[in-house]
């Protein structure tokens, strides 16, 4: 059976409104990739079951997106985890090619696309589309965040900028007076959701840069850019945080090195 790690952070919210009255958990889920630990998925559902969460954000890349997608395990995995959580979900760069199959592949995986989408909101899955939604968790206001990222942003052997003011463009405004947890599949943006104002950011993408090394992290990112800076961990910057999952699952080229698959279990006080 396959295997993975679980890793724990701190997530301290700081004065304000932000404040919860208790500690909570919640789940970090990135890059599953359709990925299976234990039949349906059993050793993934027991692991998050027992950190009894209060969320479980999904920061994209659930499925991948080959001609025929790979998804069945990832709206397996969804269904369950519905019936028992509020799963906020935003788009990577996988789910938005299953999004344009029509244009890329043909009317056939088309339906695919579509299918999928149309599932998750079946299940009640919160797909967060360039819009927000709010909860109150321990008597803390949240607002939940997606992104979804421009395409350019995930170009292979480049990196294309993205400004505070796009984000606004797509997203509007941060609520001040609440805690703003943002899900953006792509991390190396980070100054760029901090400036915006999210208080908290999720993401995932780089799998951990694939191959890692002692001292120097993760080597590669999905465009081919070596030694990555958010290849996974905590970063903070001037008051805002951002974790990086290393994610459960690969895609095409299935290399991790000294990088196990990710469950990530946010501790928020
Ligand atoms: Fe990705």
């Amino acid at each position: 059976m396959a295997k993975f790690k679980l890793t724990r952070y701190r997530i301290q919210t700081g004065d304000g409104p932000g404040r919860p009255l208790q500690p909570f958990s919640a789940i970090l889920l990135s890059d599953l990739h359709n990925a299976v630990f234990g039949e349906a998925n059993c050793a993934l559902l027991q692991a998050i079951r027992s950190e009894k969460p209060e969320a479980i954000f999904a920061a994209g890349d659930m499925l991948t997106s080959t001609q025929v997608p790979q998804m069945d395990a990832a709206l397996a995995l969804m269904e369950e985890l519905t019936k028992q959580y509020p799963v906020y979900y935003v788009e990577g760069n996988h789910e938005y090619k299953v999004r344009h199959f029509a244009e890329i592949y043909g009317a056939e995986a088309g339906a695919d696309g579509v299918r999928y989408f149309e599932e998750l909101e079946r299940f009640g899955v919160h797909l967060l589309k360039n819009s927000c939604e709010r909860t109150e968790i321990q008597g803390m206001p949240i607002t939940v965040w997606g992104l979804e990222l421009p395409w350019q942003c995930y170009r292979r052997f480049q990196r294309n900028e993205l400004t505070v003011s796009q984000v606004r463009e797509l997203l509007g405004e941060p609520e001040k007076e609440r805690y703003n947890i943002l899900l953006a599949h792509n991390p190396v943006y980070f100054e760029t959701y901090a400036a915006w104002g999210a208080d908290l950011t999720l993401a995932g993408h780089l799998h951990g840069g694939a191959v890692r090394l002692p001292f120097f992290g993760g080597v590669i990112t999905p465009q081919f850019q070596l030694f990555p800076r958010y290849d996974r961990g905590v970063f903070e910057r001037c008051g805002k945080q951002m974790v990086v999952s290393a994610g459960l699952g690969c895609h095409s080229i299935p290399l991790r090195v000294n990088n196990p698959p990710e469950l990530v279990v946010l501790n928020v006080m």
